[in-house]
């Protein structure tokens, strides 16, 4: 199992390339199977999440070929509507393969999701969602097995504004006769990004980025060249990161209007932070002042995969910061390890109460989720002496080759493997 081995203390210079968004490719790469010709999704990122998708596609008959960044699949003969277990189970977004199966098949059988582990990571929605479409769902030993001979459009209100949920209804809508519409759903970027993937292959989406979408049904969709937005959650890391160890970063492809709640707070911990149309620039100076608190809300408020980054900045700052994490139960796993490396940090239940301290100092550490992980290397950026991050897997699910682009802005970092 590969290793990330740290040393602390060295600032962060120069300029980075950002990539696609993992959570804009994977319902673009699910919503393919919804088109019978070819997609051609270009500079779609490959880290391990992409890659399990695209086996996944594969295992239903899409043949799928690199050209250079550019992933081409042909859809033309899905000829299966059942997932393999094998990698299903490995990521969360194999849920919402539901939705395009049944537009393209009519019927779907998907084992439950994987995911990281930072809460129960509930399907209710999803089901109810389905269901309000017409859609027949059994779920039996492990499987989620629907009949979708007699869809047919709906009005559907989300409980919560799930991702993955409206997601999933948008896709399974899209050729239904009539009009569907999804009330109280996300407005998540990734979301807006999907929308517009479906209206270039011909379909008939609006709303997106706002509480209610509308999706006109329509009777074919035809192939499309399509480039996914960047990855905020990404470009969000690595400011933070620069916040963290000090430095001069800017950070091209990343969108400012994506990020505006984290701009915020970085800038009142005491970063200068200056933004273009496409790229943001940061300097900071490792002078970090308590942002006193965060609370994680749905899109636009401040996002909840930017979590345990922040927390992390605030183990160093100059006083008290409460972090609410109101999206997910489970997401303070890193608070055990950053405690190891000296950071003095309190939960209780869904609140992380975070005191400041002089300095971290180096540690052996395990990363527990893919953000939890990327979170440990901040730590590790800024800490005494030298850390050692294992299961390094997780943070390979959402940044490709991590290591290589620290160690581009001057970070001591290399891979063990
Ligand atoms: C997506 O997950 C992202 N993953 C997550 O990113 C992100 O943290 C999350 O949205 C929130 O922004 C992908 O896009 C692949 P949700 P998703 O459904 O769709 C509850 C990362 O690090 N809920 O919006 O699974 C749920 O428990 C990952 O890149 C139900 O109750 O998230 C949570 O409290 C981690 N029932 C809230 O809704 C349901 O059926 C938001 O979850 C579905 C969700």
């Amino acid at each position: 199992m590969d290793k990330f081995q740290i040393v602390g203390g060295y600032p962060l210079r120069g300029t980075l390339d950002i990539p696609t968004a993992k959570n804009a490719c994977l319902p673009i790469l699910a919503g393919s199977i919804m088109c019978s010709d070819t997609v051609k999704i270009i500079d779609c990122a490959k880290f391990s999440d992409i890659i399990y998708m695209t086996k996944i596609l594969e295992g239903l008959g899409a043949k799928i070929i690199e050209d250079g960044d550019d992933l081409v699949l042909d859809m033309s003969d899905i000829k299966n509507f059942a997932t393999s277990d094998e990698y299903t189970k490995k990521i969360r977004s194999s849920i919402f393969l539901l939705g395009p199966l049944l537009s393209r098949c009519h019927h779907a059988k998907v084992a439950y999701p994987g995911g990281c582990n930072i809460g129960s990571r509930p399907i209710d929605l999803h089901l109810k969602g389905l269901r309000c479409l017409g859609v027949k769902i059994i779920e039996r030993h492990g499987y989620i097995y629907c009949d979708g001979s007699n869809m047919h459009a709906g009005d559907i209100y989300l409980d919560l504004p799930s991702v993955g949920a409206t997601e999933n209804i948008m896709m399974a809508s899209v050729m239904l006769d009539g009009v569907t519409t999804i009330n109280n759903c996300a407005k998540e970027p990734e979301i807006e990004d999907l929308q517009n993937f479906i209206n270039a292959m011909g379909g008939k989406v609006s709303g997106a980025g706002t509480s209610v979408i509308t999706i006109t049904g329509v009777d074919k969709l035809h192939s499309v060249e399509y480039t996914p937005i960047r990855d905020r959650i990404i470009a969000g890391t690595y400011m933070i990161a620069t916040a963290m160890a000090g430095g001069d970063v800017t950070l091209n492809g990343a969108s400012a209007n994506h990020l505006v709640a984290l701009i915020s707070k970085l800038r009142q911990s005491g970063c200068q932070i200056d933004t273009y149309c496409d790229k943001i620039h940061i300097v900071a100076s490792g002078n970090i002042q308590a942002v006193s608190h965060i609370e994680t809300q749905p899109y636009p408020g401040y996002p909840t995969d930017l979590q345990s980054q922040m927390l992390t900045l605030m183990t160093v700052s100059d006083g008290t910061t409460i972090i609410k994490e109101n999206l997910f139960e489970n997401r303070f796993n890193i608070t055990s390890e950053l405690t190891k490396m000296g950071a003095d940090i309190k939960v209780v239940d869904r609140m992380a109460i975070v005191r400041g301290v002089k300095e971290l100092n180096g540690a052996e550490v395990q990363a527990q989720d893919l953000r939890g992980g990327a979170s440990l290397v901040i730590a590790a950026l800024r800490a005494k002496g030298y850390t050692t991050i294992e299961n390094v897997y997780h943070i390979d699910r959402g940044y490709s080759h991590m290591e290589d682009d620290l160690a581009r802005l001057g970070a001591h970092i290399k891979r063990i493997v």
